[in-house]
């Protein structure tokens, strides 16, 4: 069974003062801390057992919001990240976690919305690791990936000043377990880091990296600066407005997926605090048909 990874490290420095005591992963995207659609994603590709890897500071908060899971029918575990060292850093942190299984890392800023198939797709296909590319205006603020005709891959690169496409790297990445041997080879980069996009090119050497093209009928989502922030939360904002649905609600998600039956579902409703998310989780259930 593929596990899964919401690294949810970085000291967020581009929002602050906003992340001055509350990390980026925390902050609302609309009417949800940030980590929510990171979760769904993983929850919605099938993933039932997932480790949160934070700093020191934010993992014990972290903990406080998310808690051990089960009031979403999931294993919720955490470890810390002491210093920034780097998403590859993740597998090492997360090898125990690990152990012989796949894994699927997702990063805890990155939103996804649409149909998200291609990641149960991959989870189910990958024998190595998948990377996925999604155009963009600006690749250079990115790890970007360049293909040829065949659609194979040729290079892989992380924030190139000269872009060789347009095709940026997402944060949600599909990894066999070897991925931990790989990582723990792995050499820092210039800025310190174990990057993931080495990572990548270990496997690629090995021709064992796919990547699939996600369309445009999915929004990959960019939270890295108040502006980026702000406008996802109008995207989430105008998106639930007008289907009056709400994207990333665990509990529905939950409901939906029968990881937690109806009871389940309602005695945790009854347990929030009276606001719109539980008026929506009470409208909601009757729409989801239990399995
Ligand atoms: C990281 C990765 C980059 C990837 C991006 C996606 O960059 O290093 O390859 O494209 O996440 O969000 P960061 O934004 O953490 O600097």
């Amino acid at each position: 069974m593929t596990k899964g990874i919401v690294l949810a490290g970085g000291s967020g420095t581009r929002l602050y003062p906003m992340t001055a005591v509350q990390s980026k992963q925390l902050q609302p995207v609309y009417d949800k801390p940030m980590i929510y659609y990171p979760l769904a994603t993983l929850m919605l590709a099938g993933i039932r057992e997932i480790l949160v890897i934070s700093t020191p500071h934010d993992t014990p908060n972290i903990e406080r919001l998310l808690g051990d899971g089960t009031q979403w029918g999931i294993t919720l575990r955490y470890a810390v990240q002491p210093e920034p060292r780097g998403i590859a850093e993740a597998f090492i942190i997360g090898a125990e976690f690990i152990g012989d299984d796949p894994v699927c890392l997702i990063l805890g800023d990155n939103l996804f919305y649409g149909k998200l198939d291609f990641l149960r797709r991959a989870i189910a296909t990958n024998d190595g690791a998948t990377i996925f590319a999604y155009r963009v205006g600006d690749p250079e603020r990115y790890g970007v990936v360049e293909f040829d005709a065949e659609g194979r891959v040729l290079s892989i690169e992380e924030k190139p000043s000269r872009p060789r496409s347009h095709y940026a790297i997402p944060g949600v990445y599909v990894f066999t377990s070897d991925v931990v041997e790989y990582a723990r080879q792995l050499q820092p980069s210039a800025r310190g880091e174990l990057e993931i996009t080495d990572l990548h090119r270990v496997y690629l050497e090995r021709g064992r990296l796919r990547a699939e093209v996600i369309g445009r009928g999915v929004a990959w989502l960019d939270t890295g600066t108040p502006e980026a922030l702000l406008e996802a939360s109008l995207f989430i904002h105008a998106i639930e407005k007008r289907q009056g649905l709400k994207i990333a609600c665990l509990e529905e998600i939950a409901l939906y997926e029968g990881l937690i039956t109806r009871d389940e579902f309602f005695i945790r409703v009854g347990q929030l605090p009276k606001c719109s998310y539980r008026d929506y989780c009470i409208r909601i259930a009757d729409e989801i048909s239990e399995r």
